[in-house]
């Protein structure tokens, strides 16, 4: 279940001034429970990830395989959150969606300190300089990459022919609801999910 109540209206994500593909959300209670939660690996039940797992195509099965283990294992709490939650809602190009959401993260592979720099950085507004230091070497271009994972992740589920819904959701998962182009009832269980709103 959404832990707001229905009808109750929602934060959008990432505030007004974050545009589609050019700026992620501020969002600092969620990168602060994604950062420590950063530090825990989990080891998945091989038995709940393979139906989650199921509906991805060969090539998409392919990115996912290419996550470091905590991204995995976000990727796998977001999925098994709609799957449980929103179960009619898993299917055609949401488990896409869920599971490849962050996927243009594998691009940089940062480690967690550069990750919280990356952060840093963002924060202070420093993300319109991501595209040439991702042009740069060592941890400035991780540090731009991992910047421009949106976009990346979108061009590496069009690449591997992912339902453009699915491409969209990677573009958009932090701007706000008003500039998605996605079905929004299921951006917003997406959504849900990837905040940690779910029970
Ligand atoms: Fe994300
Ligand atoms: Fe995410």
């Amino acid at each position: 279940m959404l832990t707001r109540a229905p009808g109750q209206q929602r934060v959008p994500r990432g505030q007004a001034q974050h545009e589609v593909g050019h700026s992620m959300k501020l969002q600092p209670a969620h990168r602060a429970r994604r950062f420590f939660s950063s530090f825990r690996r989990r080891d998945v039940d091989p038995a709940i990830e393979a139906p989650l797992l199921a509906p991805l195509t060969t090539s998409e099965r392919e990115l996912f395989d290419r996550f470091s283990p905590y991204d995995r294992g976000h990727a796998l709490d977001v999925a098994s959150a709609v799957h449980r939650h929103a179960p009619d809602a898993y299917q055609d190009w949401v488990p896409t969606a869920a599971l490849l959401h962050d996927i243009g993260k594998t691009a940089s592979d940062p480690g967690t300190l550069t990750r919280v720099v990356a952060t840093i950085l963002d924060w202070l507004g420093f993300r319109p300089h991501a595209a040439r230091w991702s042009e740069s070497s060592g941890t400035v271009k991780t540090i731009g990459l991992y910047l421009r994972y949106q976009e990346i992740g979108a061009e590496l589920l069009a690449e591997a022919g992912s339902d453009r819904r699915a491409v969209a959701w990677a573009l958009e998962h932090h701007s706000p609801e008003s500039v998605w182009t996605v079905p929004v009832a299921d951006g917003r269980i997406l959504a849900a999910a990837d905040d940690g709103m779910l029970d």
